[in-house]
């Protein structure tokens, strides 16, 4: 066999690799949840009845907000995570001078090991009854999939829990999509009475049309409430945009919360890279998904006779792995500190090694005092002999030549362990 990722490396997969290969599936299924707030203006964007709310970073403008809206208020936490009422982070406001006091309780709570840093402003709502109703992709059945109670309030993964009855699971139809009779259905499934489910099913139509129209992999509500004045509003939302479509929705970039993003991550998302961080301190950059997470098993494996050094990170480049893409991977991995050393482990199919060689020596020159970090270099196929003669005749001081894979990945581990 000419190079590629070597049969044994089937031995070495254990449970942290496991681990490891779902952090890099994510890669391919990754989503952008949204705040609150994103999704009550995006829901209202599609017809889905909410109510008035206003974002506010500080108590003064948590105030503003309450007067502008004028009656009671409710104060939310706009953090990524459920349970935000019973962590004590939505708060009833009678006036502005409460919702003054809300926020300032609220702002820099800690939730699920998420710190508050804005709030909304909401209108109150007359609460009759709470409903539960959601969308996802259900990717074990290959299919969209509708979940929804009429016992909504608690929390939806107890309920499913202890009362599996009350949760009307409905496969839905991706051709077909939930148009007012497979609303219905759902609704009379969940056991709605007849009266409401003539008023939910158009909301749950509407929902789907978010959840299609945005390209969505989750949109749910909970609660979706009856009020006194008998509306059905949507009084929270959670929506997990499909990254992957993004090219699709020109709207999307703004929803990407950058202030959480690792920027690292963030840098190489805008070079066109699949870089994931990890924890430990051999970064690792390989081309095409199977022989990036070979490498990262044989890393790891390797690690272990050295001091348990572990992957610091990985970057695919892809396929291709033209001189330029190996440069910014390159820069990426390097601004990584945790990093100790660098393995670049690269199999040449279309792309040839000479050029991948190329494009390490035009990083190494690029970064110049910059590549600071001892790497360790295996390439093989595609015109494999040019490739290493070119990286030893520039012989840069902290290139190591890699005969093969396992020999890279202990030599990588070996440094970093120093
Ligand atoms: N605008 C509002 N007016 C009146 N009551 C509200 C309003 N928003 C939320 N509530 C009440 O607060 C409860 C909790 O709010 P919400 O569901 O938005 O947050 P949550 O606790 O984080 O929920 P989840 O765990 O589903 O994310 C709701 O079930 C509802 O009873
Ligand atoms: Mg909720």
């Amino acid at each position: 066999m000419l190079g590629g990722p070597s049969l044994s490396t089937s031995n070495y997969l254990d449970v942290k690799t496991v681990a490891l290969s779902r952090q890099f599936l994510r890669i391919g299924t990754s989503s952008v949840d949204l705040f609150e707030y994103q999704a009550r203006d995006l829901f209202e964007s599609y017809g889905v009845p909410v109510l008035a709310g206003i974002i506010a970073d500080t108590p003064e403008e948590a105030k503003a907000a309450a007067e502008k809206l004028g009656g009671v208020t409710v104060v939310k936490a706009q953090v990524k995570a459920g349970g935000r009422g019973k962590a004590g982070g939505v708060k009833v406001a009678k006036t502005p001078d409460d919702a003054f006091e809300a926020a300032k309780a609220i702002l820099g709570l800690e939730i699920k090991g998420l710190t508050v840093k804005r709030v909304m402003v909401a209108a109150g709502a007359d609460i009759k009854e709470e409903y539960y109703f959601s969308v996802l992709l259900d990717r074990a059945n290959r299919s969209y999939l509708s979940l929804s109670s009429f016992e909504g309030g608690m929390e939806i993964e107890e309920l499913a829990v202890e009362r599996p009855d009350a949760l009307a699971r409905v496969e839905i139809d991706p051709l077909v999509g939930i148009d007012l009779e497979t609303a219905k259905k759902i609704a009379v499934q969940a056991k709605f009475p007849a009266d409401i489910v003539d008023k939910v099913a158009p909301v749950f139509v509407k929902l789907y049309d978010v959840y299609k129209g945005e390209d969505a992999t989750l949109v749910e509500v909970n609660p979706l409430v009856l009020t006194g004045a008998g509306d059905i509003v949507a009084l929270d939302g959670k929506v997990s945009l499909d990254e992957n479509a993004e090219f699709r929705h020109a709207n999307h970039e703004a929803l990407v919360d950058t202030d959480a993003e690792d920027p690292l991550e963030a840098k190489a998302k805008k070079l066109g890279l699949n870089y994931v961080k990890l924890d430990g301190e051999v970064g690792v950059i390989g081309n095409g998904a199977g022989l990036v997470m070979s490498t990262l098993d044989v890393v790891s494996y390797a690690g272990e006779k050295h001091k348990g050094v572990k992957p610091a990170n990985f970057l695919d480049i892809g396929g291709g792995a033209s001189a330029e893409v190996m440069a910014n991977g390159l820069d990426v991995i390097f601004g990584d500190p945790q990093t100790k050393s660098v393995f670049v482990n690269v199999f040449g199919g279309i792309t040839s090694c000479d050029a991948v060689a190329n494009g390490i020596v035009g990083a190494l020159k690029t970064l110049g005092d910059a590549a600071t970090k001892p790497t360790v270099v295996r390439l093989d196929g595609n015109n494999v002999e040019e490739g290493r003669r070119i990286l030893s005749e520039y012989a840069h001081p902290l290139v190591t030549i890699a005969e093969n894979m396992d020999q890279g990945a202990d030599k990588a581990a070996e440094l970093a362990s120093k």
